[in-house]
């Protein structure tokens, strides 16, 4: 508007003075002044009214340069436009170094001029201000809202407060208007609201008025940190922290491990946007105080929150390992876990058969002593490392290296015709040692024979690693007997072991024998032969039969024992007359028979005594249906046929306290207990029975506890096999009656026929008899 007034003032000037157009240089050129707002665009026409004066009209700027006319090409800041007797200054857009005056000249005379015209021109900015629209002022303080003014010359400012109506601002004990803006005293939360800034440039009467919203600023404050999932968590998983806090303006946060950073290393392994800090995976070394600062102009607020990052334990060092003998050694697990993992080391020997060996106490070593190690340390280790989390193992292998070590440094060997020797020259040593065989010979050979043999031996023997001697004897065999040695050698050192192969003959004949019979039995004390050339003995072997079969038959019965066993015969006739000879056995064979000895069985007698089958003469019970046992006693000659049990209550013997039954050899040897009364102490005394008599008594006693009779139950699992078995023995049982009444066959007809076989009436007692040789 007011340019439009500008241009529109020129014109009217311009028209009612460019007439002036002679040239009478006394004549003062018209003036046009003004003042021009930036970027505003300036149009000026100069003519002559008076066409007969010969014009060349031009502009000068305020330089006094000739403003040229337009031109194609890029438009120039200024130009002029001729027309006939006219040309017009064009300025499309003002800027404040264009300020000054402008000319108007007509250039009559090859460089002479007058001026027509001038044009004095005060290009200004036009006012602004320069300032957020928001702005915060801090409670409880003095504030300034701000509003600065640029480029005025001469401002008048006035604030207004927009409530429902605009209120003016003044000065006072609240406000101060300075010239950069509102100081606010002792804001409260009433100050907040929206202000405007109004300023006019009383010089061009420019105007700018600005609306500033002003809020309250609030110090931050952090309601806490929260950790998703949670502030204690595994390694490996994704970690969520988020500051939540408020203050106004919305504060600005920055995250930091407060402590156990390492130094140098910079641990940003997490992401931050605004108020939160996440990890994508966290790991042991994330573990630690995490500090969030919310900040704003109002001030700051810290907040701190502990992570505790827990890490599956992890065996870092238990690898093979070899070691010499003797020297100390440690077996080292080193493990990392949070919490710091429990360890054990087991040794579970050579085989790694985990599963089939029980570790002892001994096998469970402390982690980092140190042992000295013998060879019974190698083998395979497993450390276990185990915390809250998991539990892992590892397993390694201890190799000890020793020098050859023969178990037995010397040995004798027999050999024989038709047996394969091997020498053995085996050792424990690690690593493998090489092996020298040397044969020494014997004294009973020449010396080209001793030549022979040893070259032979030593063609056997060339490589290292021969360590078996293999010599298979055969009549035709060269007799390869003598004293050998041999060498094992490896790094850590050697070891000799000596070998005396010789040739083993069967044990000589026995000389020396007694015995002691009983009716149907006898052992046997022999006098091995104390001198032998050859393997030790393994068994005495006798050819027996009663003395009157010696006329009637070469054929004998005969028995072998093994030599660690009672030499004892059974089942021999009472009252019989027996020869028998000896001979000892040994690999090589069985030696030569002895003389012949005899011996004579006693006559029958009453029974040997039962033998309960108890740890302790006195039995507590405390079972039902507990069951007491004995072995059935010797016979001594005379089938036993009834076993008598006395059972006397409180051990007082008399007819009113004890109790008898008698067993039937055909029962089950045993007491049940069930006849006993509960919480009673008895005395129990077992005879055995035959034709002969009674036995010795064999006395227990039996204490029978406070039993507590259980409710018979229905039938439980046991009850139904008992049933089963039970109709099982039945239908044997009716099946054998069957037999007896129809064949006199059966377990009940031998029973019956053999109690009813006569016995002769002898009651002889053991005797210790001296064999003649
Ligand atoms: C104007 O003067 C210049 C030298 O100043 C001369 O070269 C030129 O010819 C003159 N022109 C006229 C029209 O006189
Ligand atoms: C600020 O204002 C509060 C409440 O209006 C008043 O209690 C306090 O005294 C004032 N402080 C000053 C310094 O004027
Ligand atoms: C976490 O980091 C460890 C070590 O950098 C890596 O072995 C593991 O695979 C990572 N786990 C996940 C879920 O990314
Ligand atoms: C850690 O950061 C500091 C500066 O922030 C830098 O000078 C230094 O080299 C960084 N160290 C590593 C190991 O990146
Ligand atoms: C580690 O050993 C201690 C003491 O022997 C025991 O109390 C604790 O429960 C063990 N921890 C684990 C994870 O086995
Ligand atoms: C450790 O020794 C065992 C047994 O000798 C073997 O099987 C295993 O391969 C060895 N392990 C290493 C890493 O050498
Ligand atoms: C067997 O070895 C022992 C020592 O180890 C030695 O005293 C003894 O003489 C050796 N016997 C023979 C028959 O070489
Ligand atoms: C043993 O040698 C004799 C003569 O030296 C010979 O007659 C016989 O066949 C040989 N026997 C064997 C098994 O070589
Ligand atoms: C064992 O014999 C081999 C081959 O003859 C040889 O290379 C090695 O050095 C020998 N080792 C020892 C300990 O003598
Ligand atoms: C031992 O007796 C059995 C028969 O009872 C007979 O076959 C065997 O040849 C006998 N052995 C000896 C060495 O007489
Ligand atoms: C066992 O017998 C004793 C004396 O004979 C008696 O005092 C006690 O009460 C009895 N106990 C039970 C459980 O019957
Ligand atoms: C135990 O045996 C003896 C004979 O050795 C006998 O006199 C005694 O009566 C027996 N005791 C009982 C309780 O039967």
């Amino acid at each position: 508007m007011e340019c439009k007034l500008a241009v529109l003032f020129v014109i009217l000037l311009s028209t009612g003075e460019s007439d002036s157009c002679n040239n009478d240089i006394s004549n003062s050129p018209t003036l046009i002044e003004e003042s021009k707002r930036a970027t505003t665009s300036v149009y000026l026409e100069c003519y002559c009214q008076d066409s007969k004066v010969k014009t060349n009209l031009k502009w000068l700027d305020i330089n006094n340069k000739v403003i040229e006319t337009l031109r194609p090409g890029p438009k120039p800041d200024m130009y002029t436009e001729r027309q006939t007797n006219k040309i017009s200054l064009h300025i499309p857009s003002l800027s404040k170094t264009m300020s000054g005056v402008y000319k108007c000249i007509n250039d009559h005379n090859n460089g002479s001029y007058y001026e027509i015209q001038q044009y004095k021109v005060d290009v200004y900015e036009p006012p602004s201000i320069r300032e957020d629209s928001t702005q915060f002022i801090s409670l409880g303080k003095d504030s300034k809202i701000k509003c600065e003014l640029f480029a005025i010359s001469l401002p008048m400012i006035t604030w207004h407060k927009k409530t429902e109506d605009l209120i003016q601002i003044f000065t006072d004990d609240k406000y101060k208007i300075v010239s950069d803006g509102l100081i606010i005293k002792n804001v409260t939360q009433e100050d907040a609201g929206n202000y405007i800034c109004s300023v006019l440039d009383l010089k061009y009467s420019e105007e700018v008025d600005m609306d500033i919203t002003v809020e309250v600023m609030i110090e931050p404050k952090i309601k806490q940190i929260v950790a998703n999932p949670d502030r204690t968590l595994i390694a490996g998983e994704a970690l969520t922290l988020e500051c939540i806090a408020d203050g106004v303006p919305y504060p600005e946060f920055t995250w930091s491990k407060v402590t156990n950073t390492k130094p140098g290393v910079n641990t940003t392994n997490w992401f931050v946007l605004s108020n939160k800090m996440w990890f994508e995976n966290v790991t042991g070394e994330d573990q630690g105080t995490y500090e969030c600062i919310a900040k704003n102009n109002a001030g700051e607020a810290k907040q701190q929150l502990v992570i505790e990052v827990l890490v599956p334990p992890q065996i870092t060092e238990f690898s093979n390992k070899t070691v010499a003998v003797g020297s100390n050694a440690q077996i080292v697990c080193n493990t990392i876990g949070r919490p710091t993992p429990n360890v054990s080391i087991i040794f579970i020997g050579k085989d790694n058969d985990e599963e089939f060996r029980e570790s002892t106490e001994d096998d469970i070593l402390n982690n980092l002593s140190f042992i000295t190690v013998n060879p019974s340390h190698e083998g395979f280790y497993i450390c276990n490392a185990s915390n809250e989390i998991d539990i892992v193992t590892k397993t390694m292998y201890l190799t000890v290296l020793r020098k050859p070590h023969f178990k037995e440094p010397n040995e004798t060997i027999w050999g024989w015709i038709g047996k394969t020797v091997n020498i053995s020259c085996e050792s424990e040593a690690n690593p493998k040692p090489n092996i020298t065989w040397r044969y020494l010979g014997n004294n009973e050979q020449t010396v080209d024979e001793f030549h022979m043999k040893r070259q032979l031996i030593e063609a056997m023997t060339s490589e290292p690693d021969t360590y078996y001697l293999t010599i298979d004897i055969t009549a035709n065999s060269t007799k390869l007997y003598g004293y050998y040695e041999c060498i094992a050698k490896n790094n850590l050192g050697e070891a000799i072991k000596q070998i005396y192969f010789q040739e083993g003959f069967v044990p000589p004949p026995i000389k020396n024998a007694s015995g002691e019979t009983t009716a149907t039995s006898a052992s046997f004390e022999i006098v091995v032969p104390d001198y032998l050339v050859g393997p030790p003995i393994i068994g005495i072997t006798c050819e027996y039969d009663e003395a009157s079969n010696y006329g009637i038959t070469n054929i004998h019965k005969n028995r072998t024992w093994s030599i660690d066993r009672d030499f004892k015969l059974d089942k021999l006739k009472p009252k019989t007359t027996y020869n028998i000879k000896f001979a000892a056995q040994n690999e090589v064979g069985v030696g030569e028979w002895s003389a012949s000895f005899f011996f004579e069985t006693m006559k029958p007698s009453t029974p040997n005594s039962p033998i309960w089958e108890v740890d302790f003469p006195v039995v507590n019970v405390s079972k039902l249906n507990q069951v007491l046992k004995w072995k059935a006693a010797d016979d001594n000659g005379e089938p036993i046929d009834y076993y008598t049990l006395r059972y006397c209550q409180n051990c007082e013997i008399d007819e009113e306290s004890c109790k008898k039954i008698n067993i039937e050899t055909t029962n089950k040897l045993q007491l049940n207990t069930n006849i006993l009364n509960a919480n009673t102490t008895y005395c129990v005394e077992l005879l055995a029975h035959n034709q002969m008599g009674n036995s010795a008594a064999a006395n227990i006693t039996v204490h029978v506890a406070a039993l507590v009779v259980e409710p018979t139950p229905t039938l439980s699992a046991g009850a139904i096999i008992g049933i089963a078995v039970a109709v099982v023995l039945l239908a044997l049982l009716i099946l054998d009656l069957i037999l007896l009444i129809w064949r006199r066959q059966g377990i009940i007809a031998n029973c019956y026929y053999k109690n009813n076989r006569k016995r002769k009436d002898d009651n002889l007692q053991t005797r210790r008899q001296l064999l003649i040789q």
